[in-house]
């Protein structure tokens, strides 16, 4: 699948990895249509990109707000004649807590309602949305692509910690959905990867105390270090050029497997 002359949504665009993603598939001739709450942080990425970036004020789990910023990306890539090539679904957030406390309080539901309905409905809400403009779209080389979708998922898929039942749920689930999302997709020539970073340098993990950071640093096998975000672009970029990935969950993460605590 080619990535020049294309489209691509990505969500979470403003920031960490889906920024890398963003610079990296616009050096390599995309247009990329960012969907992000932050909007400040939108605003200074166009400013960077220039016309082949456009920005969207968008909470991805609302999904008139997805509705939204869909329309305008279909509006703009009429104009522009570039048509959909992908969605990197990269908004996601953490919100660590045990599922029971200290103080025998159980995790409240609003925390795991929060985490799950960005990073797991989100996900899905936003890939629902957008396939109506993807599977129209003119199939393109000889294997007839139409289009790429990739997830984000995390270590937490797999070796979640304590303290991470809400996040490993999403990122766990969208894991699994990989599979019977390449399947639905197979016929209308549109693949489905998902990514599953370990630590990587982003504005997420800068939260994390100095002692906790280097604890997972620690965790890897080789390299000993946090992935910077264009790693992680990089993977995008090929997940996207390589016809042969599909289904699939690729581990990024230097060995790393988390332990049960830190
Ligand atoms: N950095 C890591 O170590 C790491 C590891 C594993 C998985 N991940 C996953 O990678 C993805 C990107 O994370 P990151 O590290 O780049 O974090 P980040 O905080 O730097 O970027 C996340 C972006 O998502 C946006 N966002 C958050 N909630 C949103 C919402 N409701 N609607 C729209 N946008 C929203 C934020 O504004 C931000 O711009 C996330 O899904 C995260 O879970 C990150």
């Amino acid at each position: 699948m080619k990535i020049a002359n294309r489209t691509f949504i990505i969500s979470g665009g403003a920031s960490g990895l889906g920024l890398a993603t963003a610079r990296d598939l616009h050096a390599h001739g995309a247009y990329v249509a960012l969907l992000d709450l932050n909007s400040d942080a939108g605003s200074e990425i166009v400013s960077e990109l220039g016309n082949h970036a456009k920005f969207f004020e968008v909470d991805v789990s609302d999904t008139d707000a997805i509705a939204k910023a869909i329309e305008g990306t279909v509006a703009w890539l009429k104009k522009t004649g570039k048509p959909i090539g992908g969605v990197v679904a990269g908004a996601g957030v953490g919100m660590p807590g045990l599922i029971i406390d200290k103080k025998n309080e159980p995790l409240s539901i609003s925390n795991i309602d929060f985490v799950l309905n960005i990073n797991l409905r989100g996900t899905l809400d936003l890939i629902r949305q957008a396939l109506p403009h993807m599977t129209t779209a003119q199939p393109d080389g000889p294997d007839g692509e139409r289009g790429v979708i990739i997830m984000v998922a995390s270590s937490a898929a797999f070796d979640g910690q304590m303290g991470q039942v809400a996040y490993a749920a999403s990122k766990g689930a969208v894991a699994s959905l990989t599979l019977p999302l390449a399947r639905d997709l197979s016929k209308h020539g549109i693949r489905a990867v998902t990514i599953a970073p370990a630590l990587f340098e982003s504005n997420m993990t800068k939260l994390l105390s100095g002692k906790v950071k280097q604890s997972l640093e620690n965790a890897m096998e080789f390299p000993k270090r946090a992935g910077q975000a264009p790693e992680f672009a990089r993977m995008v970029r090929d997940s996207i050029e390589n016809s042969m990935l599909n289904g699939t969950v690729i581990r990024l993460d230097g060995a790393m497997r988390m332990p049960a605590r830190l």
